[in-house]
Formats: C-alpha cells, sequence, structure tokens
C-alpha cells in the first residue's frame, strides 16, 4: 500500500489547483547521462537513478489522479547507443517491471506501452506482456511506457494500416479523420498530452508523440532526470496551470 492512500491532495502543501489537474502528463525522461557523468560515475548508474527517480512520480502522479502518464524510456533511435549502453537499458526495464509489478498492481495501475514491442528483447517482451495482462481491468493510473517508440514510426505504421483498410474497401479515402487517425496510433484511447515534461534543459520533441502533442503545453525543466522529484513535478505542473490554453481560438471565447 502507497503511503498516501485515502490522504486527499492538501492544496495548501502542494499549490496545485485541484480543478486543473492535467489528465494526461508525459515525460521526456532525459538527462541520466550527464547526472552520472557529473558526479564521476559510469551512465549505467545514471540510468539506474533514473528508474528511481520514476518509482516516485509514478506514485505521485496517481496520488494526484492524474488518468494518464506517459514516458518516454526508449525511442527508435536510442537503438544507435553503444550496444553495452542499449544492454543496460533493456535490463533496467525488465528489473523495473519484475520489481514493481506487485506494487503497481495493487495499487491499480493499468501498465500499458506505446512502441513496437516485438523488437525488444525476449524476457523484457514477457514482462511486458505480463504487466500489461495482469492489470488491464485496474481502475487507476494508466502508466503508458514509451518504449522502441518514435513519432514518425508511429504515424508511417498508422498510415499503412489506413491505406490497407482503403484498398480492401472498409474504408473511403474522404472518411480519413482526425478520429480514424487516433485509432491506428499506439496511444488509441487515450487522450492527447496536457502537459509534455522534458528534463535536463534541452528543448525538442526528439520524435515523441508527434501528432498527439499538438496542442499540449511544454514546460522544460533544468533537472536532470534522476534529480526530478515530486516538488519539481508539481513546479511543472503549477506552470501548466498558469498557462492560457486557447487551442486556435480566443481567451475564454470571447474579448
Ligand atoms: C535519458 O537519459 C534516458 C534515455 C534516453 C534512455 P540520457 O541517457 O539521454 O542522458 P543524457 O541526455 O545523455 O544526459
Ligand atoms: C529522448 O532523449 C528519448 C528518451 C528520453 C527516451 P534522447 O537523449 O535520446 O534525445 P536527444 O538525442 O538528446 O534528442
Ligand atoms: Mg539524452
Amino acid at each position: 500500500m502507497w503511503p498516501w492512500q485515502s490522504k486527499k491532495i492538501d492544496e495548501e502543501e502542494t499549490e496545485l489547483n485541484q480543478d486543473r489537474i492535467p489528465a494526461h502528463v508525459a515525460i521526456i525522461m532525459d538527462g541520466n547521462g550527464r547526472w552520472a557523468k557529473k558526479r564521476g560515475l559510469p551512465r549505467a548508474l545514471g540510468h539506474r537513478a533514473g528508474v528511481e527517480a520514476l518509482r516516485d512520480i509514478v506514485q505521485e502522479c496517481s496520488r494526484l489522479e492524474i488518468k494518464v502518464l506517459t514516458v518516454f524510456a526508449f525511442s527508435t533511435e536510442n537503438w544507435r547507443r553503444p550496444k553495452e549502453e542499449v544492454n543496460i537499458l533493456m535490463a533496467l526495464l525488465t528489473e523495473y517491471l519484475k520489481g514493481e509489478l506487485k506494487e503497481l498492481h495493487d495499487n491499480q495501475v493499468i501498465v500499458r506501452m506505446s512502441g513496437v514491442m516485438d523488437e525488444l528483447p525476449l524476457d523484457a517482451q514477457s514482462e511486458l506482456k505480463k504487466a500489461i495482462a495482469q492489470t488491464r481491468d485496474n481502475q487507476g493510473l494508466i502508466l503508458n511506457l514509451a518504449l522502441n517508440y518514435g513519432g514518425r514510426a508511429e504515424l508511417i505504421q498508422a498510415i499503412r494500416q489506413v491505406s490497407a483498410e482503403v484498398l480492401k474497401n472498409n474504408l473511403k479515402i474522404e472518411e480519413i479523420n482526425e478520429d480514424i487517425v487516433n485509432s491506428y496510433l499506439y496511444t488509441a484511447g487515450l487522450p492527447d498530452p496536457d502537459l509534455i515534461i522534458r528534463t535536463s534543459g534541452e528543448h525538442r520533441l526528439s520524435n515523441f508523440l508527434l501528432w498527439q502533442s499538438s496542442y499540449a503545453e511544454i514546460v522544460v525543466v533544468p533537472e536532470y532526470w534522476p534529480e526530478f522529484g515530486i516538488e519539481t513535478l508539481h513546479q511543472a505542473i503549477r506552470v501548466y496551470q498558469q498557462r492560457d490554453r486557447r487551442f486556435g481560438g480566443i481567451k475564454d471565447g470571447r474579448e
């Protein structure tokens, strides 16, 4: 059981507006390597520290009753890294799922994945499948793991699937709309992210949620991912809550 259970959000303590908690928060967890380098440690230890940070953030997002937390854990471009580092990242993923599944399940978390599963190592695949199957009927936070995820790859596979439906005469070209495209994305059924947080001060999306990020508020924080804690999360949400989201319209629909 997580310690905060049954404890309501204390607005005084967090200064968060409970009525404007983002439904979907997506995080580009960046800076593990630089965090390690700053301390004279190997990059692997940066990634390990990153997993620790993730634990706290999942718990806090659940407490805040955020509906979806998507975390960018491995991109389609991250295969370009040295094999040794890729192996460490995959091993940490497997270890995280093995170690956390019970706690996630006990806390009603639903595990999902966005990305290509069948290119991952077999043990990672089997832990993922187990976590997804075991938690699918839960009612709490959706933890969406963006793994072997690339926004362009996602769009290409969607275009291929939609084209196949057109060729089979199941769909007319003029019927293709946003809902149809959404339904072929890895994130089908999830709301678009309201808030995208990137750590380590980098101002770019790096191929993350290209379609879904259209109207997301982007908050860049200077902290490296392993030093991103609950207070930094609150700070990013506070920044989000002060933003004026217009979706192409005008303020309040008036003026
Ligand atoms: C984020 O940290 C983790 C992954 C991309 C898998 P990095 O490994 O990118 O750390 P930096 O950016 O090199 O500091
Ligand atoms: C983005 O970080 C991918 C993840 C956080 C998994 P990168 O470190 O791979 O991005 P770039 O290379 O700095 O753009
Ligand atoms: Mg990086």
